[in-house]
């Protein structure tokens, strides 16, 4: 696991973007999109290479981690809607190679299977963008989630729901179910990158990254993962206990086998 402690939330966004623009550089064909608001800095920075450096995603699909049971693709508080708004539909990645689940399915257990199938058959993710939860979710995973876990329907426990009402009118309105990405299927990405910054993030990013692996820390299960890189900024770093050690690996990434 490699852990970027930078200054300010801004430091962070330019450095994930960096992340994808390598993968983008060196071939990746399918990316692996977060939604809420830790992204939202990534993405503008994508949308401005894109506009000014002449980045392009003409060649790529995405995956989307999740989408709420009951919403349909048109609802202003779909992961669907706001991936289109906030990231897509400035770039030239065709819009029908954006893929989710499909939260107005009739049947969400099915459509979960579909989408499963879907990222097996069209994957393997070659760079995912994660955020964490307060509670240290990832995707939609809540804590007691199997690590190996598919995708599937899950129910979003209270914490989450009062975190994201800030997203629709009111807590009531937030859904209980959403189709999710599991942990096992975020474990097939190439390349998993996540991104936290806030106070409010600390002790979540701690008990992912020091923390025992544990279904109680869904994040955790990024220990396990070859290529995890946790972007962090100083607020979201301060309850880490290997802060220094973090960033002398960075400082002397350079310089191996030159001391
Ligand atoms: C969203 C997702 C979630 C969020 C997490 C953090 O697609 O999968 O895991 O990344 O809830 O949300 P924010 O970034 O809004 O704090």
């Amino acid at each position: 696991m490699e852990v970027l402690i930078l200054p300010e939330p801004d430091d962070c966004a330019i450095a994930v973007a960096d992340l994808f623009t390598e993968a983008i550089e060196a071939g990746a064909r399918v990316l692996g999109l977060a939604t809420g608001s830790s992204p939202l800095q990534v993405y503008a920075e994508l949308i401005r290479r894109h506009r000014d450096d002449g980045l392009s995603f003409a060649h790529l699909s995405a995956f989307l981690l999740d989408e709420y049971v009951g919403l349909d693709r048109s609802h202003p508080a779909s992961y669907d809607r706001f991936i289109r708004e906030h990231f897509t539909d400035h770039i030239d990645l065709p819009a029908e190679r954006v893929l989710g689940p499909d939260g107005g399915a009739r049947d969400p257990r099915a459509e979960a299977t579909r989408y499963d199938e879907l990222i097996a058959s069209e994957g393997p993710v070659d760079i995912q963008l994660l955020g964490i939860g307060t509670n240290g979710h990832i995707g939609f995973n809540e804590p007691s989630s199997s690590l190996a876990s598919p995708v599937r329907v899950k129910t979003l426990t209270d914490q989450t729901r009062q975190d994201n009402a800030r997203f629709f009118a009111s807590l009531e309105e937030v859904p209980r179910h959403v189709i999710t990405q599991g942990l096992g299927t975020i474990g097939t990405a190439r390349q998993a990158v996540l991104i936290a910054t806030g106070e409010h993030k600390a002790a979540a990013v701690a008990a992912a990254v020091e923390g025992p692996l544990s279904a109680m820390c869904p994040a955790s299960v990024l220990q396990l993962h070859p290529r995890a890189v946790i972007v962090v900024d100083e607020a979201a770093a301060s309850r880490l206990q290997l802060q220094d050690y973090y960033r002398q690996v960075r400082a002397h990434k350079d310089t191996v086998g030159r001391s």
